[in-house]
């Protein structure tokens, strides 16, 4: 696990602009993401919060403006470089898990590790023990529970050792127990494994889980606050 280089940028934006056609859906952002941050992103429906996330990530282009991740202009790296960065370098966790039914969940984390073709692999069954599930791995997705299916996506988002963990609205499909479980585990994986995490939520409860959060409204942070625990 990579614990070096705490509270160095990994994600700096500038007046960063992003348009859906003739809509400007993000408009004007400049932040700064350090290294072992945990930060939520809150606010209301349409907002932009999926926009920024995958902007942040290299998933969604952008339209003018500044996106560094890792020190690198976003819109410089090539199709390929951002492509092993996926797979190697940041991980996704999305609101429906993603999983693929008909493997079981070893073969799902499994996957992950063959497609990333990866050099610093984690231990699968040591994963899903972190995760809780290691009496789980023969069974199928179906066969668990919602919040232990969020468990495996996040195993499988460790098993590459990311250093940032992209989340958008991953506890959005969970009852509230699950949902703490969920939090408790984002922050484990921030605090034991340093793990620097951007995590979109509209439920901001969840914002007290984290070390910051940033309130967009309308496309424009209207809040960007440390969390006092
Ligand atoms: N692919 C797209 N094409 C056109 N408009 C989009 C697209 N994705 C999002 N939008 C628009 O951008 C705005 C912000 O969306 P989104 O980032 O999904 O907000 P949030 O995640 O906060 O609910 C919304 O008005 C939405 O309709
Ligand atoms: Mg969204």
């Amino acid at each position: 696990m990579n614990v070096r280089g705490i509270g160095m940028n990994l994600i700096e934006t500038k007046d960063l602009i992003k348009n859906f056609n003739t809509t400007e859906v993000l408009k004007g952002i400049s932040i700064t993401i350090k290294k072992g941050e945990f930060i939520s992103i809150i606010g209301p429906s349409g907002s932009g919060k999926t926009t920024l996330l995958y902007v942040l990530s290299g998933l969604e282009d952008y339209s003018n403006g500044s996106v560094k991740l890792f020190n690198k202009e976003v819109n410089t790296y090539t199709d390929k470089e951002i492509s092993k960065l996926r797979q190697r370098n940041i991980g996704f966790i999305f609101q429906f898990y993603n999983l693929i039914p008909n493997l079981t969940v070893y073969e799902n984390v499994l996957l992950a590790v063959v497609l990333a073709t990866s050099d610093h692999k984690n231990n699968i069954d040591q994963t899903l023990d972190y995760v809780g599930l290691l009496n789980y791995k023969n069974h199928y997705p179906s066969q668990l529970s919602g919040g232990m299916q969020q468990r495996v996506a996040i195993a499988r988002c460790l098993i590459n050792d990311p250093d940032i963990i992209f989340a958008d609205e991953p506890t959005g499909n969970l009852d509230n127990k699950n949902s703490l479980v969920i939090m408790e585990l984002f922050k484990r994986l921030n605090q034991e494994l340093k793990k620097t995490i951007v995590l979109v939520t509209h439920n901001e409860e969840m914002i007290r889980f984290g070390t910051r959060y940033l309130k967009l409204t309308d496309g424009v942070v209207l809040a960007d606050e440390q969390v006092i625990r």
